[in-house]
């Protein structure tokens, strides 16, 4: 029988994501609901080594619900990967009497917690939150739509100037690993072309589209590039498109971290309190080592080592239709 969750921790980790203040507050909220007591856990991983560790109430999550960013800050720790760093993590949460953890990140952050979990046994529940949506076990993780909403809107911007001038935009959007973001964004801008990490690059394809545009009388194209595309992002595509192409004009735009901040859409905010609420009932019902998710409107468990070793694999239908709509 697992032991009675009292007393529970949150933090942030990895990159930042819009709806992560949701989240934090949803946790806090959740936990003082079921009569636990919350600590709030400062840059993340780092945090939990120094020490950095307060109490949270209802009013320290106050008017957050719509902030971009982090109240608790995250980090990207290095001493974490360390069993001596682990060690004293573990021990910080013991004396502060934390018997449950909730982690709120992505790929990495999980990644460590299965390591902590096994390794002290304190229970942790992960919370997707990552622009990236690169999780298994959740349709969407928290961030992704205000990042292709943020990524879309400058996108159709861009649009504006290169029909003005009659250039060729290649547009760089986030996602090391996974090109779900320029997918989406390249569908719903209307790209000519869309590059991902996840398939092959034919740079003459992506030239002949070009020129059965141009023959057209397509006087401007956008091309969306996501950053991890083994081409060797924007700048190397855009050069090589106009080594072939001589007629266009062509300009690189890189949206870079713009995609991480903002205001959370509606969808990032109500999906960051369900998960927020979800994973704090989790632990009280005795789950550990396992993230929560949503998908089909079902709140659903994976393990972090699943939910990890798994992207969510890009959609090969939405490919073929970015495809066929850009002709
Ligand atoms: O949070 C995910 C992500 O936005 C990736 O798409 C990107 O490659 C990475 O973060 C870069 O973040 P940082 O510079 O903070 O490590």
């Amino acid at each position: 029988m697992a032991n009675k969750i009292t007393k529970i921790g949150v933090f942030t980790s990895g990159g930042d994501a819009p709806g992560m203040n949701a989240a934090i507050r949803a946790v806090v909220r959740t936990g003082i609901y079921h009569g636990l007591e919350v600590m709030g856990i400062y840059h993340g991983y780092d945090g939990m080594i120094d020490g950095e560790i307060k109490s949270m109430d209802s009013a320290s999550v106050s008017n957050i619900l719509q902030r971009g960013g982090t109240i608790l800050r995250c980090s990207r720790s290095e001493a974490f990967r360390t069993n001596a760093g682990r060690k004293k993590a573990a021990l910080n949460l013991k004396m502060k009497g934390i018997n449950g953890v909730v982690a709120i990140g992505g790929d990495g952050t999980f990644r460590g917690a299965d390591v902590f979990y096994k390794e002290c046994r304190i229970p942790i529940i992960g919370l997707p939150g990552t622009i990236d949506n690169d999780l298994f076990g959740t349709q969407f993780t928290v961030g992704y739509d205000t990042a292709i909403n943020t990524a879309l809107d400058a996108i159709d911007k861009l649009r504006d100037t290169a029909a003005s001038h009659d250039r060729l935009f290649i547009i760089e959007v986030m996602g090391r690993d996974v090109g779900l973001i320029a997918l989406r964004t390249g569908i719903a801008a209307g790209a000519e072309a869309v590059l991902v990490p996840e398939t092959k690059t034919d740079i003459d394809r992506v030239i002949g589209i070009l020129e059965k545009g141009w023959k057209r009388k397509k006087s401007s194209s956008i091309i969306v590039v996501s950053e991890g595309d083994k081409t060797g992002g924007a700048y190397e595509v855009a050069s090589r498109i106009q080594k072939k192409f001589k007629q266009y004009k062509v300009r690189v735009s890189i949206l870079g971290y713009l995609q991480r901040g903002g205001k959370p859409t509606c969808m990032d905010r109500v999906l960051a309190s369900r998960l927020g609420v979800a994973a704090v009932e989790a632990l009280i019902s005795g789950k550990a080592n396992m993230m929560v998710g949503a998908s089909h409107n079902k709140i659903i468990y994976t393990p972090f080592n699943q939910a990890t070793k798994h992207h969510n694999d890009i959609n090969p239908n939405l490919y073929r239709i970015a495809e066929i709509l850009s002709n």
